[in-house]
């Protein structure tokens, strides 16, 4: 059989060209964090992240929300429909945490009033720096039409997920979402949607359950995937 071609090769998951419209995205068993300077094996992370990635935009895509995903198709591998993607990371914030806290001086775990949006320009070199509409549309990334839809779907995925995660006992705090123009110019949300993209609270003992685990190192990081797994394959694979 030919060798499938590279489309993209990240620390934790790589992208090959599919059949017809489609790609495969193979997740990896691996973390990184701080662009790069840390990074760990973790074991099983790719089969929990493959999971819990196919199980959320599964839910959202029968929720009425158009994603890139189409089927999980192996233990770590799903199919995903090739889209032109759109090199700009839209954040969400329910509860303040993270580089807010730390830019704003603030207390992480205040809850605003309002949900709060940041745009972030993918650009490694340049630290993926906050960006605003304007600049996206002076960038010629994004028609203003383009991000008040953007914001529009951003912000159902928000309450479909809060109420997710509401059901398995787990706060969504914050989250990062990425996406795409299908062939005929239309929005598709193209990203993964995992521990690893998104802060993730239990209700019960406020203990962080996602990617923190490993940036600070509280330990338990393979545990916690495993957690988050569970919860969501028992509750969406009746
Ligand atoms: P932040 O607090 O570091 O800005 O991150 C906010 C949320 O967005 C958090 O859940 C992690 C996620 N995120 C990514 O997945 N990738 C990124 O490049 C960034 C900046 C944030």
């Amino acid at each position: 059989m030919a060798e499938q071609e590279v489309l993209y090769n990240g620390s934790s998951k790589t992208v090959f060209r599919g059949e017809g419209d489609n790609i495969t995205i193979r997740f990896k068993d691996y973390i990184a964090a701080f662009y790069g300077i840390k990074g760990a094996r973790i074991e099983n992370k790719a089969r929990m992240n493959c999971s819990i990635s196919s199980l959320v935009l599964g839910y959202l895509n029968d929720n009425g929300i158009r994603t890139h995903f189409v089927a999980q198709t192996s233990d770590t591998e799903q199919q995903c429909r090739h889209v032109t993607h759109i090199p700009i990371e839209v954040i969400v914030r329910n509860v303040v945490a993270g580089s807010m806290a730390k830019r704003l001086g603030l207390e992480e775990g205040i809850v605003p009033e309002n949900t709060i949006f940041d745009l972030c320009l993918r650009d490694n070199e340049l630290g993926d720096p906050l960006i605003n509409d304007h600049h996206a549309v002076a960038l010629g990334l994004v028609s203003y039409e383009e991000l008040a839809e953007m914001y529009d779907v951003t912000s159902k995925v928000n309450s479909l997920l809060k109420e997710l995660y509401a059901k398995v006992g787990v706060t969504l705090v914050d989250f990062k979402i990425e996406f795409g123009r299908a062939a005929d110019g239309s929005l598709v949300l193209a990203d993964e949607l995992t521990p690893d993209t998104c802060r993730l609270w239990d209700v019960a003992t406020g203990e962080r359950l996602d990617k923190d685990r490993f940036r600070r190192d509280l330990g338990r990081v393979r545990e916690t995937y495993e957690d988050v797994a569970e919860r969501l394959a028992n509750l969406l694979n009746k």
